[in-house]
């Protein structure tokens, strides 16, 4: 698969320790649209090659799918990745691209709905929880079917920090996995609040 990612990369580090010793799964490439992203060091220090695309590369889609074919990408794991997924590629890879989101789909989501906004989004609703979604991406913003959600409550003395921090660990711990098991199985897993 290829990991694509915009900023610090956590995501993307879990992966490259989860499928280190896999059979018959890998993380066999870095894609991101910004070459100063601390993500660029964590593939680096895990020696897994990385492209820069830049938006102008996105503008020739067959340079863009010869990259992704230089490294026999079959499967495409969004972590932290800013940009909307173009629709050439949604249908290269259909139903083999997958996207986290720290929050509890369809709530929180959306145009503009990324970190720090989302935390925020949930405490001033009043929300009583909030947890992760992992789905497969289509064309618009985080409405592709969900794969799985987990749910936590929302503590009285949350702060977008503290949200931050307990959503970011179920994140590393169940995304790697839940994509693991859909492309070992090749279907949805039901989504399932807890
Ligand atoms: C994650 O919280 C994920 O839910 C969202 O982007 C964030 C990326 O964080 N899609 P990191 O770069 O993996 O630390």
């Amino acid at each position: 698969m290829a990991v694509m990612a915009s900023g610090s990369g956590s995501n993307a580090a879990s992966f490259f320790s989860y499928f280190e010793q896999h059979p018959s799964i890998g993380v066999a490439l870095v894609v991101t649209n910004n070459p100063d992203a601390y993500v660029v060091e964590r593939a680096r220090a895990a020696g897994i090659p990385v492209e820069v695309i830049s938006g102008k590369m996105w503008k020739e889609p067959e340079k863009v799918t010869a990259i992704f074919d230089a490294y026999a990408i079959n499967a495409i794991v969004l972590a932290g990745y800013m940009k909307l997924i173009p629709s050439f590629l949604v249908r290269r890879y259909p139903d083999r691209i997958f996207n986290i989101h720290p929050a509890l789909l369809p709530d929180f989501g959306g145009k503009g709905m990324y970190g720090r906004h989302v935390h925020q989004a949930v405490l001033d609703a009043g929300a009583q929880k909030t947890g992760i979604t992992i789905h497969l991406v289509n064309e618009q913003y985080d409405e592709g079917p969900v794969l799985f959600q987990k749910a936590i409550p929302v503590l009285p003395d949350d702060t977008p920090e503290s949200l931050a921090s307990r959503i970011q660990e179920m994140e590393h711990y169940h995304y790697p996995r839940v994509i693991e098991q859909a492309l070992l199985e090749n279907q949805q897993i039901s989504s399932k609040y807890t």
